[in-house]
C-alpha cells in the first residue's frame, strides 16, 4: 500500500501512536484460571443475545499467544498498547477477594510491553462487570458498585500504578448504560430508560470515586511514579438533516444525551438543562455532594469516535449524503466530523490533553493469496490520521491516537462477523495475519519516528 496513494498525515513529534483491545473481546477464558464470569459471559450464554450465536470462551485465546501478539506490536513500531484489565479476572466477585493468577498475566503483560519499548495504556472497565455483582445488586443499577469499582481502582493502581502511562477508568459509559440497560442489545440486557440513566449517574460517581482512590495511592508512593488518569468517552456526533425546528430540537437532544450528558458533569458539574427536561422522571437521583465526586480533576481525556449520527424527523426519514460510504456495522464515514468534533470540545470545555482512544473501521475483508487488502480501511485510518492533523492546526491539544483494533475479535453482539483488526484472525486456527492496513501504519509510524530525529 503506498504513501502516495493514502500520503502520511504530518503529526507533532511526540504525537503518540498505538492500538486498542479490551479483555472480554480478545483474552479467552481458561477453565481453571480462576476468573469469575462477567455480564458478558452471561449474556453470550442467552440465546438470541449474539447475532452469530458465539462466546467469548476463546476470542482471540490472547491469554496464551500475549507474548507473540506483543512481537506483532513490536513489529508495528507502536509506541503505546491500550489493554483493558478483566475486573472479574482480578476480582471473581467485584468485591473481597484478589485472584493472583489474574494479576500475574497483566504483570506478565506489562512487563512484556516495557521489555518491548511500548508504552501500557491501560483502562479499568470495558464492560466486563462481575456477573457476581449482577446478581447481588443489580449491576451499576447500584451506587454500592460505584464504591466497589473504587476498591478495585486502587488496588489496580497500588499493584501496577508504577509501570502504567496511563489508567483510564471507564470505557464508553454511555454505551454501558444506553446500550446495556436501556436498548438491552448489550449486557446486561434491560430495557428501562429510567434504570439506564440511573446506571449512567452510578457510572460517573464511580469514576470519581476511583480517581479520588487512585490519587491517594499515587499520592502515597514513595517512588512519585504514577499513571496519567483519565476516563474514555465515546462521541457520536449529531447532526441534524434539514434545518427544520424538529430537527435542530432532536439534534441538540441527541447531543445532549450523548456529548453533554457525560462532559458536563466532568467539567462543569451539572447534567445539562435541556436533556434534564426531556428525560422527565427518567432523570437520575443525585445525592448531595455527587457532582463535587464526579468532578476530579483529569490528566487526559480519552475520546472514541467512530462517526456522527443523522437526526431526521420526517417519515420516511431523510438519509444521510454518504460522502465517504459506510462501513460494514452500517457506520457512515466522515473523517471531518473528528476535526470539528476536537475543535467544538477544545472550545466548549477546554479539556486536559486529548487521546483518541479509539478509532476504527470493520472492513467485510477478503482473503486472496494469503493477503488481506483492506484499502477502505487504509482510506479510512489515513483520513482520520489527517483529520486529527488538522485539529491541531485548528488548536485542539491531541496528544495521541490507538486504532482500534491490533486484531479481529469478539464485536459484542455481532459475535466475530464484524472485523475490525490490522491483523486478521483465523479463528480456526487462531493464525494472524497482518492486513494491508498494518503495512501501511508500520510505514506510517516508521516515517513518524524519523521526525524525532535531530
Ligand atoms: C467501541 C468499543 C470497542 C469496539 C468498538 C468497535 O464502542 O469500545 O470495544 O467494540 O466500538
Amino acid at each position: 500500500m503506498s504513501s502516495s496513494q493514502f500520503p502520511f498525515p504530518t503529526l507533532p513529534a511526540n504525537f503518540t501512536l498505538g492500538v486498542a483491545t479490551s479483555a472480554a473481546q480478545i483474552e479467552g477464558t481458561a477453565p481453571g484460571d480462576g476468573k469469575g464470569p462477567s455480564i458478558w459471559d452471561a449474556f453470550c450464554a442467552t440465546p438470541g443475545k449474539i447475532k452469530d450465536g458465539s462466546d467469548i470462551a476463546v476470542a482471540c485465546d490472547h491469554l496464551h499467544r500475549m507474548p507473540e501478539d506483543v512481537e506483532r506490536m513490536k513489529w508495528l513500531g507502536l509506541d503505546a498498547y491500550r489493554f483493558s484489565f478483566a475486573w472479574p479476572r482480578v476480582q471473581p466477585l467485584g468485591q473481597d477477594a484478589w485472584n493472583e493468577t489474574g494479576f500475574a498475566f497483566y504483570d506478565r503483560l506489562i512487563d512484556t510491553l516495557l521489555d518491548a519499548g511500548i508504552a501500557p495504556h491501560a483502562t479499568l472497565h470495558h464492560w466486563d462487570l462481575p456477573q457476581a455483582l449482577q446478581e447481588s445488586v443489580g449491576g451499576w443499577q447500584s451506587r454500592e458498585t460505584a464504591h466497589h469499582f473504587a476498591g478495585y481502582a486502587a488496588e489496580i493502581a497500588r499493584r501496577f500504578g508504577d509501570r502504567l502511562a496511563s489508567i483510564s477508568t471507564l470505557n464508553e459509559p454511555w454505551c454501558v448504560a444506553t446500550l446495556g440497560y436501556e436498548r438491552g442489545q448489550f449486557a446486561p440486557g434491560l430495557t428501562s430508560r429510567q434504570a439506564a440513566m440511573q446506571v449512567s449517574h452510578h457510572l460517573l460517581l464511580g469514576h470519581g470515586l476511583a480517581l479520588q482512590a487512585m490519587r491517594a495511592v499515587a499520592q502515597a508512593r514513595p517512588d512519585g511514579r504514577h499513571p496519567q488518569l483519565g476516563i474514555v468517552l465515546n462521541h457520536t456526533p449529531a447532526f441534524a438533516a434539514e434545518k427544520t425546528p424538529a430537527d435542530l430540537q432532536a439534534a441538540r437532544i441527541a447531543d445532549g444525551l450523548d456529548v453533554r450528558w457525560y462532559m458536563d458533569p466532568l467539567f462543569r458539574g451539572a447534567y445539562p438543562a435541556d436533556a434534564i427536561e426531556h428525560l422527565g422522571a427518567d432523570a437520575p437521583v443525585v445525592q448531595a455532594g455527587d457532582f463535587a465526586v464526579i468532578r476530579q480533576p483529569l490528566d487526559f481525556l480519552g475520546i472514541n469516535l467512530y462517526t456522527r449520527q443523522w437526526v431526521s424527523t420526517r417519515e420516511p426519514k431523510i438519509p444521510a449524503p454518504e460522502p465517504h460510504g459506510v462501513n460494514d456495522m452500517g457506520w457512515e464515514i466522515v473523517p471531518e466530523v473528528l476535526t470539528q468534533h476536537l475543535v467544538r470540545l477544545t472550545r466548549d470545555y477546554m479539556p486536559p490533553p486529548i487521546l483518541i482512544t479509539e478509532n476504527g473501521m470493520a472492513n467485510a475483508d477478503v482473503v486472496a493469496g494469503g493477503e488481506v487488502q483492506d484499502t477502505p480501511r487504509v482510506a479510512y485510518v489515513q483520513g482520520h490520521l489527517a483529520a486529527v492533523e488538522k485539529a491541531i492546526a485548528l488548536g485542539a491539544d491531541v496528544r495521541g491516537y490507538f486504532y482500534w483494533s491490533l486484531l479481529d475479535n469478539f464485536e459484542w453482539d455481532s459475535g466475530y462477523a464484524k472485523r475490525f483488526g490490522l491483523f486478521r484472525v483465523d479463528y480456526d486456527t487462531q493464525a494472524r495475519t497482518p492486513k494491508a492496513s498494518a503495512h501501511w501504519y508500520r510505514a506510517f509510524i516508521a516515517k513518524h519516528k524519523l521526525s524525532r530525529q535531530g
